[in-house]
C-alpha cells in the first residue's frame, strides 16, 4: 500500500486529533501544540477507546476514558492504566497535504 492523503494540513488545527481509517486501521491524526502533525493507532491499549476523542496536551494525547497519556512521538504510554504502546505511522507533509502510509510503523 502507498501513502494515502488524509487532508489538507491547514484542515487540523493545533492540539486537535482526527480519527481516519486507511487499509482497515483506525488512525488518529494529531497535530501537537508545537504545530507537528502525528499519526498513531488511534484505539487505546487499554480499552476499546478512541484516542482521538481523548486531549492533546504538548505532544502527547490522554485517553478520556482512564487518564493513560500516550506518546505521539513513540506511541509509549506515559501513566498507567494502559502499559502497552499504540502503533506510530510516519507522516509525510506534501505540497501541503498530511499524507499516510498505514502498512508503514516506526518502531516504538
Ligand atoms: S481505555 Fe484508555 S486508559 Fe482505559
Amino acid at each position: 500500500m502507498t501513502a494515502e492523503r488524509v487532508c489538507a494540513e491547514s484542515e487540523i488545527s493545533v492540539s486537535e486529533a482526527r480519527r481516519v481509517v486507511l487499509g482497515g486501521i483506525p488512525i488518529a491524526v494529531v497535530k501537537d501544540s508545537a504545530g507537528e502533525v502525528h499519526a498513531i493507532g488511534d484505539t487505546c491499549t487499554h480499552g476499546d477507546i478512541s484516542l482521538s476523542e481523548g486531549f492533546v496536551e504538548d505532544d502527547a494525547i490522554e485517553c478520556w476514558a482512564h487518564g493513560s497519556r500516550f506518546s505521539l512521538t513513540t506511541g509509549k504510554p506515559l501513566n498507567l492504566p494502559a502499559y502497552e504502546p499504540v502503533p506510530v505511522f510516519t507522516v509525510e507533509i506534501i505540497d501541503g497535504d498530511i499524507f499516510i502510509d498505514p502498512t508503514i510503523t516506526k518502531a516504538n
